[in-house]
């Protein structure tokens, strides 16, 4: 097989994804510090982290790609898989959990109809329901869509703004 075919059969992240990166890694003087950031960067270019691309970043960092893959699975905020569109958090911790955490997660898990992966049969929106705190404990019951939190929610009053962000179609809009 020709050089160039093998080139083109693998992926790989596009050029100012890996420019950002290698500016990432240039910021830090421990590459470790740079996972975090690095993996917003590559999630934000695809929806999520396969395999390949985790092994990317940990060559451009410098790192093991057991290290860069470490990190992504302990954090509820990336995905290895492809995700809807938006990313439904509602949190179980205890202030929330005393308000009705429970109750709307179910309820909304039953009204988007998600599936055993969480996600919406429209590919909305993806539901995680095993986030702990998400720092508005005063606010519980609440839930983080994508990088804003919605907070004192009821099942109706989540209902509404996760209509309002499917109508809006691109990124959440702020709380
Ligand atoms: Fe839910 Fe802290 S317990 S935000």
């Amino acid at each position: 097989m020709a050089e160039s075919e093998v080139e083109a059969s693998t992926p790989n992240l596009a050029s100012g994804t890996l420019e950002r990166l290698r500016e990432l890694r240039s910021r830090y003087p421990v590459a470790r510090s740079a996972v975090l950031p690095a993996l917003w960067v590559v999630q934000d270019e695809l929806g999520y982290l396969p395999p390949w691309a985790e092994e990317v970043v940990a060559g451009e960092l410098g790192l093991l790609p057991g290290d860069v893959a470490a990190v992504a699975s302990f954090y509820s905020m990336y995905f290895s898989r492809q995700a809807g569109r938006h990313f439904v958090q509602v949190c179980q911790n205890v202030s929330c959990a005393l308000r009705g955490a429970d109750e709307l997660l179910a309820g909304l898990r039953e009204w988007l109809k998600v599936d055993e992966d969480g996600a919406t049969p429209d590919g909305a929106f993806t539901v995680e329901g095993t986030v702990e705190c998400l720092g508005a404990c005063g606010g519980g019951p609440m839930m983080q869509v994508d990088r804003y939190s919605y907070e004192d929610l009821t099942l109706d009053s989540a209902r509404e703004t996760l209509e309002r962000i499917r109508e809006d179609g691109g990124g959440a809009a702020g709380a």
